[in-house]
């Protein structure tokens, strides 16, 4: 960041925050806080809230938050200097834009130089399609039904049979190493340096800020492999991205679309299925279904109709389930694919199947059921035990009843019977779990599940920053030290230092973090919810509460080590901590 603080401070004071999205996302007052629908994830109601007081977005729906910098950075897909020469502009304030000097672009992380070679491949790929040399390219993405519009909405490009990528990012004074790291050459031990992609249609893959962070090629002909991709680099970490969803990520449908490839996503956009998205070249995993579960509670899967797909389903429908997000299974037969399907029937059909998705639970057992000898009593019975398993790992209680329902009257069995072999699971599968636990320790702890001091810092700070005039009160028991280390400790250090000097800003302690995650994490550091809480005098109480759970905290590490100490020693150490904590009595307006 070149520009200094006082710039930037001034450019971010200049835009008001609720003037700014009101131009992107429309807005409506509730209580001291503006609410709509949140772009970052597809929603019906709004949980994308925008708050003047603090001069910060936070949406309760996907946690993505920060101030008016980092709103136009997610937004436009641009960089932090980016969105500052926009906001500048604005607000009509001058600032001299410039070139970076060669000593600045060889100071920019390494980082930033692979995302800039990767954006310099994508447009040198996109150049060379509309090239002479592109021309079997372009040939192949018609003969597929790619139009105009959708080739250039996906950045796709072609890599010439003759190369010359290396040679244009050579000239533009990248080094051997760097463009290596990239992925998009190879060392080859006769021919030294070679381009990783040559005669293959080019797929760019895009974070869901629009930057280029990999390639796909599909090979001309019928060469092997059909697909590449390039390899994880320090930017591109394969399981954290998902093709589209760039896109689909504000489609405002329900659910998202999961298919296996590059094409099947193309041919689905440019049908109007906007919320379609693929794992590339890799199966599907659990930070994959995290990353959706963001922008949506439910996924269709749409995978090929081979035994692959099915296959690939059945893999899926897990890892959905345990993210939360709620799978269905669309049947595309007798089409191989998405692609093929549409340009055989088109999207209403299309859209038809997926109305008619399978509730993934009954698409597992349809597979079971074909791999089982339905005809023969053992092998009957077989399958509705397993039916009865799996029903009796399904956590909820209605649920589980609706499945009970379901399943005896698809496969004929009767209800009680049904319902006596889950309730017989259920108790075989719970001295399971007990042995399991036993033998492991303790039973699975649940990653999301936030530290409870975490918890009672992250509120003090949403209390202070709807209350300053409580931080006085605050300060004379805990200080910054007090809170845990990482992003928490680093914001209580600065907030604390800004309300010692009048100088409150909470939209200015998100500059301070470069990553957009790290600023979603600042934002909801400032906008916890707390609920049941109904007058002044509880809000008191609940904030006194705080303040003690965190000084007792403060005050138990300070103690030394435990050991064979003196018992009266301890006994005293026990009376000062209580002495110290009845002392506090939070009170709002002094
Ligand atoms: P498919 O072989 O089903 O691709 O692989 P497709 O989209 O139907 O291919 P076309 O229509 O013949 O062009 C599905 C996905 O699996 C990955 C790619 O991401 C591809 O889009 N894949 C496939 C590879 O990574 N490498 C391969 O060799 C093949
Ligand atoms: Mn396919």
């Amino acid at each position: 960041m070149y520009y200094g603080d006082d710039l930037v401070n001034e450019v971010r004071e200049k835009n008001d925050i609720v003037d700014v999205i009101s131009g992107y996302v429309k807005l409506k007052k509730q209580g001291s806080n503006y609410f709509g629908l949140c772009p970052f994830h597809n929603e019906k109601s709004p949980s994308f809230s925008v708050t003047p007081s603090k001069q910060m977005f936070y949406c309760f729906g996907c946690g993505k938050g920060g101030n008016v910098y980092t709103f136009i950075r997610e937004y436009e897909g641009c960089s932090f200097q980016e969105a500052f020469e926009t906001l500048a502009e604005r607000a009509g304030v001058k600032v001299e834009k410039r070139e970076l000097s060669e000593r600045e672009k060889k100071e920019q992380s390494k980082k930033q130089r692979l995302m800039a070679i990767n954006k310099r491949a994508a447009t040198y790929y996109y150049a060379c399609l509309r090239s002479p040399a592109g021309e079997t390219g372009l040939r192949y993405l018609k003969s597929r039904g790619v139009d105009e519009e959708t080739a250039r909405s996906f950045g796709l490009g072609f890599a010439p049979p003759g190369g010359g990528l290396i040679a244009c990012l050579k000239k533009e004074g990248y080094s051997d190493e760097e463009i290596r790291d990239s992925g998009l050459a190879v060392m080859n031990e006769k021919y030294g340096m070679t381009e990783k992609f040559w005669n293959r249609v080019i797929f760019p893959i895009m974070n869901i800020s629009n930057k280029v962070v990999g390639f796909g090629g599909r090979v001309m002909g019928d060469g092997k492999p059909k697909y590449l991709n390039s390899p994880e680099t320090a930017v591109f970490e394969k399981s954290r991205h998902l093709y589209g969803l760039n896109v689909a990520r504000s489609a405002r449908t329900d659910s998202l679309i999961l298919c296996e490839g590059y094409m099947d996503v193309i041919s689905m956009h440019q049908a109007g299925f906007k919320q379609a998205v693929a794992s590339l070249g890799t199966a599907f995993t659990t930070s994959h279904a995290s990353l959706l579960s963001r922008y949506a509670k439910s996924v269709l899967l749409l995978y090929d109709s081979d035994d692959a797909g099915v296959t690939a389903a059945l893999r899926a429908i897990p890892i959905c389930n345990e993210v939360g997000i709620v799978s269905r299974v669309v049947d595309l037969k007798p089409y191989k694919d998405p692609d093929e399907f549409i340009k055989n029937l088109g999207p209403e059909e299309f859209q038809k199947r997926l109305d008619n998705a399978v509730n993934s639970f009954y698409f597992e057992l349809s597979v079971l059921e074909k791999r089982s000898n339905m005809s023969d009593p053992k092998g009957r019975s077989d399958f509705i035990h397993e039916a009865a398993r799996r029903i009796a790992a399904i956590e909820d209680e209605i649920e589980r009843d609706s499945y009970i329902k379901g399943v005896a009257s698809r496969y004929m069995v009767e209800p009680r019977l049904l319902s006596s072999a889950v309730a017989k699971a259920a108790a075989a599968s719970e001295g399971m779990i007990i042995r399991e636990s036993l033998r492991d320790g303790r039973s699975a702890n649940k990653p999301e599940n936030e530290d409870g001091m975490h918890k009672a810092q992250r509120l003090l700070i949403t209390a202070i920053a709807d209350h300053p005039e409580i931080f006085s009160q605050v300060k004379a028991h805990i200080g910054p030290g007090d809170f845990l280390p990482g992003v928490i400790g680093k914001v209580a250090a600065t907030l604390f230092e800004q309300l010692e000097n009048d100088a409150y800003n909470p939209a200015a302690i998100i500059d301070m973090f470069d990553d957009e995650e790290e600023h979603s994490l600042v934002a909801k550091l400032f906008n916890s919810k707390y609920d049941g809480i109904e007058d002044v005098a509880g809000y008191e109480r609940f904030v006194t509460d705080l303040v003690i759970k965190i000084k007792k905290n403060a005050l138990e590490s300070a103690l030394p080590p435990g050991g064979d100490e003196d018992p009266l020693e301890s006994v005293r150490q026990s009376r000062r901590m209580s002495d110290a904590l009845r002392n506090i009595h939070i009170k709002i307006g002094g």
